[in-house]
């Protein structure tokens, strides 16, 4: 790799997180071309320019800020991605439609689906509307990251088994169940969005054998990188988000 090279990277969400950080740091920065080859890459990771690596501490520990020079998502490379993991990229599909597209979440949440492509495109939309704004996530930006806080620290405490968009559905619908607690959702949202996802064949419940004190110590990590206090991402309807929000751990038990 030389100072003028360009890094391709071919594939899923993991591909490009690592090979754009690689591509971030190398000779303090190359060009990069992002190929994404997975609906969640596609709709979600490739887009925004965070890159970055998991840690066994807990998710995207290190990265860096440092978009690609073009994003290039073919929906026909889609034919051979396993159904498993089609419907964990779908969750993120569902977010963006709770986030800023009711459409999109009816779309997303009903199996089987005719015309993947239009998906995407919607699905890419949302995300690209939402960066353009806030590219470094100094407001509204915050709002991509409905059902991370739980959901991240349920993939962690899974040791990465849970696939990330599983790990982010069971999010979704403990802090639509939070937001409901909170009396920021309408009554009954969590359970429109534990239908949608067990439409879709997605989990909607922290298992039953997981440790929920280990769930709430994964959170601490978000609290340190934000000094203290986890801000969340909470649903009012579908079609609509708050960011910002301070939740006690009170609050959050009472809710789960
Ligand atoms: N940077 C960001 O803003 C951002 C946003 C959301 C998620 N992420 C990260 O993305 C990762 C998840 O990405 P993912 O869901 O794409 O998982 P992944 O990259 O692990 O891909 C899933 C699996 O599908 C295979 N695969 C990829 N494309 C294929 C194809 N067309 N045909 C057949 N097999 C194919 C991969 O080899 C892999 O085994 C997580 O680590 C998550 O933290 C990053
Ligand atoms: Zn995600």
């Amino acid at each position: 790799v030389e100072r003028t090279s360009t890094i391709v990277a071919l594939g899923g969400g993991v591909t490009g997180d690592l090979a754009g950080f690689a591509a971030a740091t190398i000779l303090r920065g190359v060009r990069w071309v992002n190929v994404p080859t997975t609906i969640l890459a596609m709709v979600d990771s490739s887009l925004g320019g965070k890159t970055g690596a998991d840690l066994p501490q807990g998710k995207n520990l290190v990265g860096a800020f440092h978009p690609p020079a073009l994003v290039l998502a073919d929906p026909e490379t889609l034919a051979s991605l396993p159904e498993a993991e089609l419907v964990s990229g779908m969750a993120e599909v569902v977010k963006h439609g709770l986030i800023a597209d009711p459409g999109l979440f009816e779309l997303a949440s009903r199996p089987p689906y005719a015309d993947l492509g239009r998906i995407v495109r919607r699905g890419m939309a949302v995300k690209v509307r939402v960066i353009e704004v806030d590219p470094y996530e100094r407001g509204v930006r915050a709002a991509l990251n409905l059902g991370h806080t739980v959901g991240h620290a349920v993939e962690k405490v899974s040791d990465y088994k849970l696939r990330h968009g599983e790990a982010i559905a069971i999010g979704m619908v403990a802090e639509a169940r939070l937001a409901e607690h909170l009396g920021i959702a309408e009554s009954g949202l969590a359970e429109t969005i534990a239908e949608a996802l067990s439409r879709m064949a997605l989990p909607t419940a922290i298992p039953v054998s997981m440790d929920r004190g280990a769930i709430a110590q994964a959170m601490q990590m978000d609290k340190k990188k934000a000094a203290g206090v986890v801000r969340f991402a909470l649903p009012v309807t579908v079609g609509e988000v708050v960011t910002g929000v301070e939740v006690t751990d009170f609050d959050w038990l009472e809710a789960v």
